[in-house]
């Protein structure tokens, strides 16, 4: 069985895998910092040279931005057109690393051996998993067990500037029966998951200007007006008491969940606490009425992300600043429009601003939510391959963070996106000290080993 032979190579070869994991991860190819440019250049490189060495021709095609990295294998079969991203976030607080983030290394921790370093989660190691079964596909049998498409991106994590025009220009080239993304999370432990509901995003930052100076808080408190007041009182009215978000028009188009996903959801057996606890938390802090999935997966968010104004140095200052800021984002669901809620959102600000103060907004990413229709048979094929290798079945599952392209595969060039990914909750990404376990990376490769094989059926 050459499944079994692939597998086998899979697990001979590891240390090696797991080397070039860290030789990845040493370039820090972070996208939102103009500084890191030629990193992000270097680790597009990089792929190009390594799915080059394993037999595909692949090819750096360069964006306004950062590079894209597309690769094509020469064998028949179904053909699927994988998708990941070599971009990072940006690592601060770095005194909260234990480590230095793109100094990699295999670590070992109480609960199993870990890679650890900036992108070993999200998403070198998970793109990872799926280059290395590619390579043991052709170790083994000299070929693939279908005709293999690989499309890597660079700005991932800056709200993919450039993603669109890509596809636009080159629909014929990206266009498969089926994409596949490695950029989600396993469900628990032993429970493999492909993500059928991902949530949108749309980011806002706002800047009020009150007074056209700093002022000294005494000579002026009391008359002038404190755009960090201002800007608190419109945070606090985004929401009501019962956590629902008081911005106009923004609930339209949201539907209730069906169901039989409701349903499928609930026998998940998801604990609010246990989740929470890992956190240092206890009490979900989500609209009322809803279950801890539905508040991470199904109901549309509104949190502030970064919030500044005043003195924030050490000791004390007494200023009354002249301006203060906040980042703010949603996380949508299908049926929302960004765009039409950009504008809601900007005219909510607006409507509570006091006269003599001015607003300025700089809009950041703006995706809208997909949901996965898993009627193709792919899903089918690749849930039965991924219970072949995990303790328990695959189960079909949401996401609460956004991936932009899954949805432009639907909408741009008609294709459904199977997501498949091996990250855990406790993975830190976007974090100091992320990781990736040495079994999600190891048994990620395996489950690809299967899933194109039984693709290839
Ligand atoms: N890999 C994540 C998406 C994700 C988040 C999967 C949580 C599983 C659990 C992805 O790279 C990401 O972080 N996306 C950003 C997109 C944004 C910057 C446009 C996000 O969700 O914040
Ligand atoms: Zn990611």
């Amino acid at each position: 069985m050459s499944v079994e032979k692939a597998l086998d190579h899979v697990d001979g070869d590891l240390n090696n895998a797991v080397e070039r994991l860290l030789d990845l991860l040493r370039i820090p190819s972070i996208s939102t910092d103009p500084a890191y440019k030629d990193d992000c250049d270097r680790a597009a490189d990089w792929l190009v040279e390594d799915l080059t060495s394993i037999g595909l021709s692949a090819s750096k095609r360069p964006t306004p931005g950062h590079p894209m990295v597309m690769a094509h294998g020469s064998d028949d079969g179904p053909h699927v057109m994988f998708y990941g991203h070599y971009d990072v976030q940006p690592v601060d607080p770095l005194n909260l690393w234990n480590t230095p983030p793109f100094e990699p290394a295999l670590e070992e921790t109480e609960k199993g051996r870990v890679i650890r370093g900036r992108g070993s989660s999200d998403d070198k190691g998970q793109l990872m998993t799926f280059v290395e079964a590619c390579r043991a596909w052709k170790a083994v049998t000299g070929s693939l067990p279908a005709k293999v498409s690989i499309f890597f991106e660079g700005e991932e994590e800056s709200g993919s500037p450039s993603l669109v025009p890509f596809m636009e220009a080159n629909k014929e080239e990206l266009t498969a029966d089926v994409a596949l993304i490695c950029d989600t999370g396993l469900f628990g432990e032993s429970t493999p998951a492909i993500v059928t509901r991902l949530r949108g995003l749309l980011g806002e930052e706002l800047t009020i200007t009150g007074p056209n100076k700093d002022l000294h808080s005494g000579m002026y408190g009391g008359i002038a007006r404190n755009p960090v007041r201002v800007l608190a009182k419109i945070i606090a009215s985004l929401h009501d008491h019962t956590g629902r978000i008081m911005v106009p028009g923004f609930y339209d188009g949201v539907a209730e969940l069906p169901k039989d996903i409701a349903q499928q959801w609930t026998d998940l057996g998801f604990d609010n606490a246990e989740f929470l606890g890992e956190v240092g938390l206890g009490i979900p802090a989500g609209e009322d009425g809803r279950t801890g999935l539905e508040m991470i997966w199904s109901r549309p968010t509104c949190e502030v992300n970064g919030i500044g104004g005043g003195y924030q140095g050490d000791g004390f200052k007494t200023v009354l600043p002249s301006q203060a800021t906040a980042k703010i984002s949603f996380r949508l669901v299908p049926g929302q429009d960004p765009l039409k809620l950009r504008e809601s959102f900007r005219a909510f600000v607006e409507a509570q601003l006091p006269d003599d103060c001015t607003v300025e907004f700089k809009g950041h990413g703006a995706s809208s939510a997909s949901e996965m229709s898993t009627d193709h048979p792919a899903f089918e094929k690749a849930r039965s391959a991924l219970s072949d290798e995990w303790p328990n079945p695959a189960a079909f599952v949401g996401c609460g963070g956004s991936i932009p392209i899954a949805g432009h595969f639907k909408d741009i060039l008609g294709m459904d996106a199977m997501l498949i990914g091996f990250g855990k909750d406790d993975d830190q990404i976007h974090s100091p000290n992320e990781k990736y376990d040495l079994s999600s990376f190891h048994k990620g490769i395996r489950s690809w080993v299967r899933v194109l094989d039984a693709l290839s059926k």
